[in-house]
């Protein structure tokens, strides 16, 4: 199987360098470049989402979507890539009542005058950086008007006091990446949806799954480091939770987040822990609650006899 490195070109190619000559600057941007994760898992949909990624960057396009149910990897993917590829990152949670002037840049009042400010995402944009753009879908009109100077024009405008606005070019580098959940069909609107070249990111198998486990708990604890093997059954259980997800009868997402939450209670403190664990997923509604954690245990003893009576009791 080819590497990360060769799915996503390298070394054949890597991403224009921006050449800065201020030693502070060029400092901040080498200690922006994320570090290789050691523990990090190259199955085969890593490699197939590194080869979408790495192609778009290369053909120039400048930007892609990468959208998927919660904890598939999509941004522990763009990271890796990053490091790989040894280009700084810089991400932004979009849901999180963002601040645009700190983010893109405009006037400020600085001590009585007022200044002209670069925001933190303008600075990387010029600079040759991966910038990711997390939870696309509920942005607000400003929010979509940048994204659309990014994805479309490779620009960032910013707001100008005397005069007209300021248009700042993108560097070759930088690509613009956003991910976002597809859930209940939210998906960006049309024209960007299709500038992006949006790709779903598939659920690792399940074997790739048990890997991931592995390497994580092993990375977080040595004591907690067992073959993937040993995730069996607890991705069996997570599958069929899943499959409950889809038939709605259950709140949240049973994501991979909640797999490895399970998987070191289960290893570091025993079975009833862990399945305590999982009373976050049911329901919440009034009358609906019982029924889910119902669902929840019959799906649970399936996999987990001895866990009877513990989400019901
Ligand atoms: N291939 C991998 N190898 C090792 N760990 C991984 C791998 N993919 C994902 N993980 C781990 O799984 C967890 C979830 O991954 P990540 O945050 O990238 O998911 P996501 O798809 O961005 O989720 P969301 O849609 O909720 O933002 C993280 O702890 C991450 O480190
Ligand atoms: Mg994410």
């Amino acid at each position: 199987m080819q590497t990360f490195a060769e799915a996503l070109g390298s070394p054949r190619w890597r991403p224009p360098r921006w050449e800065g000559s201020e030693s502070q600057e060029c400092a901040v941007w080498e200690s922006a470049i994320p570090m290789p994760d050691p523990a990090y898992i190259v199955g085969q949909t890593q490699i197939l989402m590194a080869e979408h990624l790495g192609l778009r960057w290369r053909l120039g396009f400048g930007c892609i979507g990468i959208f998927g149910v919660p904890g598939t990897g999509k941004n522990a993917l763009l990271r890796q890539a990053a490091a790989t590829l040894r280009i700084p990152m810089f991400a932004v949670d979009l849901s999180a009542g963002l601040d645009l002037v700190e983010l893109v840049g405009g006037t400020a009042l600085l001590s009585g005058t007022t200044v002209e400010r670069v925001g933190k995402l303008t600075w990387w944009a010029q600079r040759g950086a991966l910038l990711v753009l997390n939870e696309i879908q509920a942005v607000e009109p400003s929010m979509q008007t940048l994204l659309h100077d990014l994805v479309s024009e490779r620009r960032v405008v910013i707001p100008s006091l005397e005069g007209a606005p300021q248009a700042i070019l993108l560097h070759p580098g930088t690509l613009v990446a956003v991910t976002w959940n597809p859930f209940q069909g939210r998906m960006p609107e049309p024209a960007l949806l299709s500038r992006l070249g949006a790709i779903e990111f598939p659920q690792p198998s399940q074997a790739d799954e048990a890997k991931i486990l592995a390497a994580r708990l092993a990375a977080a604890d040595p004591e907690l480091a067992r073959s993937p093997a040993e995730f069996t059954r607890d991705l069996a259980l997570f599958t069929d939770l899943r499959q409950l997800y889809e038939q709605q009868e259950l709140g949240l997402f049973p994501d991979m987040r909640f797999a490895l939450n399970f998987a070191a209670h289960r290893l570091a403190v025993g079975l009833p822990a862990a399945v305590r664990t999982l009373n976050a997923l049911a329901l919440t509604g009034v009358g609906e609650r019982q029924r889910s954690l119902r669902q929840l245990e019959r799906v649970l003893v399936a996999h987990y006899p001895q866990a009877r009576g513990i989400l019901t009791a």
